[in-house]
């Protein structure tokens, strides 16, 4: 089960919280994002909304990683962005902490999962230095089958294969996930045999986790991927409503563009207090950030700043900013209810009189009150949050949260009034790279280049 709390979010709970009025006022935008939103899925354009009942991926993806199980210690996800955030935060939030460090044993014989999501030479080679290659799998991930650092990332290591393997063998430890036709990963996977998963063309990066992107590397590392897909189908369900006190992910989302609309609260933080859910919160910040930070069509820029935090940890760091700095934020904290194996705090011996409130608590129980402890006090001080509630943290829930955010995000971008799915501010910066590195197609990108105006360097060294 997952609650939303949005009490404190509420002007009757936090002064500068939300109007009721306002709320009130809301369902009409949020019924008229809702009908765009079903417009588009029904045009077929939101395809991350079918993957939960989508089989084909799911059968494809578990095909595959019943054929190599045992094969291989070592997963490497080459790609980046949304294409290696979902598969980091679900190794982290469903498998044993400190999983690539474990052994072969305690990880039940199956493989350590890497992703690199960047191309920072001193962290790949670092990496290759130290894998067995014979007993590695590279998953080499790209929607659009062409992005620079993923094709960088697979060419060193295809090299690396050929000369350590041979050519002819090197093709078993590669698998692609890439578009089912387009984009020049595709074409090597056909002209070279090299064994390939599809994204659904009508899955944006950020929003492919639900696909072979995030449940191929999931799979082969054990997680259940059908409990993945029950939750976010479940989610899919309590978020279809055209009622916004119906639709949790229309209320997270309408909360959130309120608060930043109505009452200058641009700045929107996730805060999980559980440690398995601290890379969720990254993927998190790409999906809202790359998703809603856009021009919209009259021109006006809009769209909120995410913030990742991890309670309790961050109560020593960014919480003080929460507290007390601008007046600009929402906190969205995720409590966890059922923690599996808790620890009993022992008393700390009778003259310690300072300590002895924690002896024969537990530090499920710490973290819990800290949790609301955190959220009183905002609240306390005029800042909003809210609080989403999960039983525990495991393949369904996690599954739910996914959709959660995702389905939010496409209301948020309808709210906003911009194109959730889009990414155009990349793209210059892109082309000035291709530019730079010589690719024969970015002479537009290279004369722009030239043309800015060269000031002096002003470097202090
Ligand atoms: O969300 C997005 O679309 C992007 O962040 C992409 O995931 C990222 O640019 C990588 O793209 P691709 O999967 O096409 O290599």
């Amino acid at each position: 089960m997952i609650q939303l709390d949005f009490t404190n979010m509420m002007e009757s709970a936090v002064a500068g919280g939300i109007a009721e009025a306002d709320w009130a006022a809301a369902h009409t935008p949020f019924r008229e994002a809702h009908e765009d939103v079903k417009d588009d899925h029904e045009a077929g354009r939101l395809g991350f909304i079918d993957l939960p009942i989508d089989t084909v991926c799911v059968d494809q993806t578990l095909v595959y990683a019943d054929a190599v199980r045992g094969q291989f210690r070592d997963v490497v996800v080459l790609g980046i962005g949304g294409s290696a955030l979902g598969p980091i935060a679900l190794r982290t939030a469903l498998r044993a902490p400190g999983w690539n460090a474990l052994t072969e044993g305690e990880r039940g014989g199956l493989p350590r999962l890497h992703v690199l999501d960047n191309v920072d030479p001193s962290t790949i080679a670092a990496l290759l230095g130290r894998l067995d290659l014979r007993r590695s799998l590279f998953v080499v991930t790209s929607k659009s089958g062409g992005t620079a650092e993923t094709m960088a990332q697979y060419l060193v290591v295809r090299d690396r294969l050929e000369r350590t393997v041979g050519s002819a063998e090197a093709r078993a430890h590669l698998v692609f996930v890439t578009d089912p036709e387009k984009g020049a990963l595709r074409a090597i996977a056909r002209a070279e045999k090299v064994p390939a998963l599809d994204v659904p063309p009508n899955v944006g990066g950020r929003f492919s986790v639900l696909s072979p992107v995030g449940l191929l590397p999931a799979a082969l590392i054990g997680i259940d991927v059908r409990a993945l897909l029950e939750g976010a189908a479940d989610m899919a369900r309590r978020s279809a409503s055209g009622v916004l006190g119906e639709n949790l992910a229309g209320c997270y989302a309408t909360l959130q563009w309120l608060a930043h609309t109505r009452h200058g609260r641009p700045m929107h933080v996730l805060m999980p207090y559980s440690d398995p859910l601290r890379d969720f919160a990254d993927w998190f910040v790409q999906l809202w950030a790359e998703s809603l930070g856009k021009v919209r069509p009259d021109g006006v820029h809009v769209g909120p700043t995410p913030i990742a935090a991890l309670g309790a940890t961050d109560q020593h760091s960014q919480v003080q900013l929460f507290m007390e700095g601008p007046a600009d934020k929402t906190v969205t904290f995720v409590a966890v209810d059922d923690r599996g194996d808790d620890v009993v705090i022992p008393p700390a011996g009778g003259d310690v009189l300072e300590l002895s409130y924690l002896g024969g608590h537990t530090l499920g129980e710490l973290i819990a009150v800290e949790q609301r402890a955190t959220a009183g006090a905002l609240a306390r001080r005029g800042r909003p949050n809210m609080t989403i509630r999960l039983d525990r943290v495991d393949a369904w829930h996690v599954g739910a949260l996914i959709m959660l955010f995702e389905l939010a995000t496409a209301y948020g971008g309808q709210l906003y009034g911009v194109n959730a799915f889009d990414q155009p501010g990349v793209e210059l910066g892109k082309q000035f790279a291709y530019a730079m590195l010589g690719r024969p197609d970015a002479a537009a990108a290279r004369a722009e280049w030239d043309a800015l105006p060269k000031s002096d360097p002003r470097w202090l060294v």
